[in-house]
C-alpha cells in the first residue's frame, strides 16, 4: 500500500515537515519525481535541515529510503546531503537506496539550465537553475545516463557523446561559462554515488508492497507547477501529481492509497508565471514577514497572496486527494480580515475552473472575506481549542473544494500540528 503526500499550490507549501511527521508510521519513504529541488525543511530537535534529494524520511532509523526512477539526480547536491545527513549519524549506506533507473544531471544540464534563462530575459521562468529541464529534456529525447550506467564500462564514452551534443547547444546559446570545477565535483561525486545502495527499485518496493510492509511516496514541488497540469510554460518538467507517483516508482494505481495533499493557509509563488491571488500590497508583505517567505536555500523573497480555492479544488479534483494538511495556518494569526478566492473574473465573465489560458489572461479573483481570529494558535494542541473564526474558515475551505482539511499545522516544529 503507497500512501501520498504531495503539494496543491505551487511548491513550498511544508511537505519536508509533513513527511517527517508522518514518516514514522512507514516502512519505507520514496522520492517520485523531481531533482534537487528548492528545499525540503525540516526540524530535527531544534536543528534545521534542507534537504533536496534525500527524502524527508531519512532522520527516522527504521524507515528506508528511496530515490525512484522518475527523479533526475544531481551526484554533487546528493554527496554534500549525505555528508550533512552523516553528521547527525544516520548511516546513509544502510537506510538510503537509489534506483537504477534514476536519471543523471550532468554539470551540462546546469549550464543549458542558466543559458536558455538568460535567453528568455524577461520571459524566464524563474527555474531554481539546477538543470532539472534540460535533464529531463534528455530523458524523453532518450539520450540520458542513469544511475546503473555507471556500472557500464562504457559509461565515459557515453558521457563525452552527450557532453559534446550540449557543447553544441551551449555554443548555440553563446554560453561561454568554464563548468571544469562543476566537472571535477561530479567525477568526484560519481565515485561516491558508486557506494551507495543502487537497487531495482520496482521489484524492491512492490515486494515490501507484497509482505504489507507500508509506502509514503513523497512529491517535490506542487501540483500547479506540473509539467502538464500546472501553470505552463511556468512550470517544472516532471508530474508532480498522484500520477506521477506510478510512473516515477513502478506501483501500480491500485496500491494508491491516501493521497494527502499538503496547502498553505494562505498562497505563495517563487519564480514567474500566473498567480491571480497574488497581493502587491503591505498585505502580501506581512504576509512574507510573519510567514518568513524566503526561498528555502536561495533566500528568493516568495511572493504572496490569499488562498486560491479554485485552484486548490482543481488540484485536490487532479491529484484525487483525501485528506488536506493546512500549513502554516499560525501565520495568519494577527490579521484583521482574510479572504479566499472563490472564482476567478476573466473579461468579465466568472468561472469557477482553471482556464487552459491562464498565463495569457488577466484574472480578477472574486474574494469571499472571513473575520481574523486574533488568536495566538501556535501553543495550541488540540482541535477543541482552535478558535471558531479559525474553524469557520477551514469548514468554509473543506466545502468548497469537496476534501477535509484532516490536520492543521500551526508552526515549523515536528509536534506543531493539530488533528482536527
Ligand atoms: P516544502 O518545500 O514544501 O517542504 O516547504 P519549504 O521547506 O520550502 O517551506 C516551508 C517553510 O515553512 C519552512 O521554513 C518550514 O519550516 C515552515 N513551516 C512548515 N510548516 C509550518 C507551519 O505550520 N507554520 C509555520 N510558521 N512555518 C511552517
Ligand atoms: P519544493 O519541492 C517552489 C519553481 C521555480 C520555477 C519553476 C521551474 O521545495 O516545493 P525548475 O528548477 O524546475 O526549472 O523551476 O518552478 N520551483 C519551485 N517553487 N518550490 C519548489 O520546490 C520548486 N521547484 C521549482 O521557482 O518557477
Ligand atoms: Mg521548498
Amino acid at each position: 500500500m503507497v500512501d501520498v503526500i504531495l503539494g496543491l499550490q505551487w511548491g513550498d507549501e511544508g511537505k519536508g515537515k509533513i513527511v517527517d511527521f508522518f514518516a514514522p508510521n512507514y516502512d519505507i519513504v520514496a522520492r517520485f519525481q523531481g531533482g534537487p529541488n528548492a528545499g525540503h525543511t525540516l526540524y530535527v530537535g531544534d536543528k534545521k535541515v534542507v534537504l533536496h534529494q534525500i527524502p524527508s524520511g531519512i532522520f527516522h532509523q527504521n524507515t528506508v529510503n528511496i530515490i525512484g526512477g522518475g527523479v533526475v539526480l544531481d551526484p554533487i547536491t546528493l554527496k554534500k546531503e549525505c555528508d550533512l545527513v552523516a553528521s547527525f549519524g544516520i548511516d546513509v549506506k544502510k537506510n538510503l537506496f537509489i534506483s537504477e533507473r534514476t536519471n543523471l544531471i550532468l554539470p551540462t544540464h546546469r549550464a543549458l539550465d542558466k543559458a536558455s534563462e538568460l535567453q528568455k530575459g524577461e520571459s524566464k521562468i524563474g527555474s531554481t537553475l539546477k538543470g532539472i529541464g534540460p535533464a529531463y529534456m534528455d530523458k524523453t529525447g532518450r539520450n540520458a545516463l542513469r544511475v546503473g550506467d555507471l556500472l557500464d564500462k562504457s559509461f565515459i564514452s557515453q558521457y563525452i557523446k552527450l557532453r559534446l551534443k550540449h557543447q553544441k547547444l551551449l555554443d548555440n546559446f553563446h554560453f561561454i561559462e568554464d563548468i571544469s570545477t562543476w566537472e571535477d565535483e561530479f567525477f568526484e561525486a560519481l565515485e561516491f554515488l558508486r557506494t551507495l545502495n543502487v537497487i531495482s527499485s520496482e521489484y524492491y518496493i512492490n515486494n515490501e508492497i507484497a509482505k504489507g510492509k507500508k509506502v509514503l511516496a513523497e512529491g517535490a514541488q506542487g501540483t500547479m507547477l506540473d509539467i502538464d497540469f500546472g501553470t505552463f510554460p511556468f512550470v517544472t518538467s516532471s508530474n508532480t501529481i498522484s500520477a506521477g507517483v506510478c510512473t516515477g516508482l513502478g506501483v501500480s494505481p491500485k496500491q494508491i492509497n491516501e493521497v494527502i495533499g499538503v496547502t498553505k493557509a494562505y498562497c505563495t509563488r517563487v519564480g514567474s508565471g500566473p498567480f491571480p491571488t497574488e497581493l502587491n500590497n503591505s498585505v502580501g508583505e506581512e504576509l512574507r514577514r510573519i510567514g518568513n517567505e524566503f526561498g528555502a536555500t536561495t533566500g528568493r523573497p516568495r511572493r504572496c497572496g490569499w488562498i486560491d480555492l479554485v485552484a486548490l479544488k482543481y488540484t485536490c479534483m487532479i491529484n484525487g486527494v483525501t485528506k488536506i494538511v493546512m500549513t502554516k495556518a499560525d501565520v495568519l494569526d494577527s490579521f484583521e480580515e482574510l479572504n479566499v478566492c472563490t472564482a476567478y473574473g476573466i473579461n468579465g465573465k466568472e468561472t469557477a475552473e482553471v482556464p487552459f489560458q491562464i498565463s495569457k489572461v488577466d484574472i480578477d479573483p472574486v474574494w469571499k472575506s472571513f473575520k481574523g481570529w486574533h488568536t495566538n494558535t501556535s501553543e495550541l494542541k488540540n482541535v477543541v481549542a482552535l478558535p471558531t473564526a479559525m474553524t469557520e474558515y477551514v469548514a468554509f475551505i473543506n466545502d468548497f473544494v469537496g476534501a477535509s482539511v484532516h490536520y492543521i499545522s500551526n508552526g515549523p516544529g515536528r509536534e506543531q500540528i493539530i488533528t482536527v
